[in-house]
């Protein structure tokens, strides 16, 4: 059984379905991506997966619990986080008073070493704790969303486009970390646009297109076939 099964989702706004019937595996210890281009409904994959929108038909399953009426919080509880796509940190609060709300659902009261976890992945966000989040860049702000997220201990991380916006080098740094939050023990299920920096790191992928997985395999399968070449990386 996979940690995270997906099946025949269909995600809807009104009459419009943004997602036509999908369905993938992200297995424990896995990184997955999800790619495709602008409005591919993505986005809208990742919410549903997280509670945040009900599918319109389908089942999403979560170690072994379907996930269909739980409400978003409790799926946190269950063990799944979402960095969301354009962080929403909030910018009036400091950079540890952000990473708290990331283990709002918490029970036990460890929270201290997994700040200094946080902490030792992003030794900026300790430099800066006191710091009011809005003040940081771009890339200081997808760290942050990724720590936040990384407070509730997740068994699961749903990345929504942590490279979006960030110079080369700034996402270098953050794909690095998601090798480095797997081989700590997360699974992750990551989108990105950036199709190339994220193949090269994932164990599997699959490419949306409208709604639809269109072409699925390994990061190395995909990152070498021609039909990804042409529509992803710019390659004629
Ligand atoms: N709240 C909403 N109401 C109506 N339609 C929506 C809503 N959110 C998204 N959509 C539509 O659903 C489709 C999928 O959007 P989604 O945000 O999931 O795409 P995406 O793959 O994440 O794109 P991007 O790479 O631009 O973030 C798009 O056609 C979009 O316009
Ligand atoms: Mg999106």
């Amino acid at each position: 059984m996979a940690l995270l099964e997906v099946r025949d989702l269909v995600v809807a706004y009104g009459k419009i379905k943004a997602v036509k019937g999908i369905s993938f595996d992200v297995d424990e210890g896995q990184v997955v991506c999800l790619i495709g281009t602008n409005g591919a409904g993505k986005t809208t994959t990742l919410r549903t997966i997280s509670g945040l929108l009900r599918p319109a038909q389908g089942s999403i399953t979560f170690d072994g619990t379907s996930l269909t009426s739980v409400p978003a919080h409790k799926i946190v509880s269950l063990g799944m986080a979402h960095s969301p796509e354009g962080r929403r940190i909030f910018p009036r609060m400091s950079v540890e008073e952000n990473l708290m709300l990331g283990a709002y659902s918490r029970k036990d009261k460890e929270f201290k070493a997994d700040l200094d976890e946080v902490f030792d992945l992003f030794p900026i966000l300790a430099d800066r704790r006191a710091q009011a989040a809005g003040t940081f860049s771009g890339g200081e702000q997808q760290m942050l969303a990724m720590g936040r997220a990384m407070m509730s201990r997740p068994r699961l991380l749903l990345l929504d486009e942590p490279s979006m916006g960030l110079s080369p080098l700034m996402m270098k740094k953050i794909m690095s970390t998601v090798t480095a939050l797997r081989e700590r023990g997360t699974t992750i299920l990551l989108v990105e646009q950036n199709a190339q920096a994220a193949l090269k790191l994932a164990d599997v992928g699959y490419v949306l297109e409208v709604g639809k997985i269109v072409l699925s395999g390994t990061g190395r399968e995909l990152l070498t076939s021609d039909e990804v070449r042409k529509a992803y990386l710019g390659e004629d």
